[in-house]
């Protein structure tokens, strides 16, 4: 048994978005209003996500990450979602605090402030116990 198994009995796994969690049908609307900041979304995780505060209606999402051509794919994407949802992208490396510090503020005077943040952008090392890994890849 795995540990998530051990820890959490009778949880169920999903393998696919269900109702629950839908941001076109159960969750519709339930970002209204609300201005949302995710670092890492060029692709994967962040883009998907970005994709899904549209079609729950968010007013404005800010997107960043290092790849300018991939953000603007990600905002194509965040267009055709919701065509009501504003999107606009910084490219920032998040180890670079003068560039996180830029991107907040260019999503607050473009939008207004920011509702929620999702710190998303960051890669899979190898895995290893923490004390053996390298802590620069941090
Ligand atoms: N997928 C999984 O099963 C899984 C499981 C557990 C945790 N996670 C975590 O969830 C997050 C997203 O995972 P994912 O699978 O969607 O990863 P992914 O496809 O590799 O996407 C990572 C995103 O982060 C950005 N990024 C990487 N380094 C960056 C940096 N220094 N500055 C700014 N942006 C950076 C990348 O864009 P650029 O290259 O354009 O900068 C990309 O948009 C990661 O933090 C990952 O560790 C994922």
């Amino acid at each position: 048994m795995s540990s998530i198994e051990t820890q959490f009995l009778n949880i169920k796994a999903h393998h696919a978005q269900y109702s629950a969690i839908n941001p076109k049908t159960l969750l519709k609307g339930s970002a209204s209003g609300k201005i949302i900041f995710i670092t890492g979304a060029s692709q994967g995780i962040g883009q998907a996500t970005a994709v899904a505060f549209a079609q729950a209606g968010a007013k404005a999402v800010y997107i960043t990450a290092r790849s300018e051509k991939a953000l603007e794919e990600t905002r194509a994407r965040v267009k055709e979602a919701n065509p009501e949802t504003q999107c606009a992208y910084t490219v920032c490396d998040v180890t670079n605090e003068e560039q996180v510090k830029a991107s907040i503020e260019d999503c607050a005077t473009k939008f207004g402030g920011i509702d929620v943040t999702d710190s998303n952008a960051g890669y899979l090392d190898q895995w290893k116990k923490i004390g053996e890994s390298d802590t620069t890849s941090w």
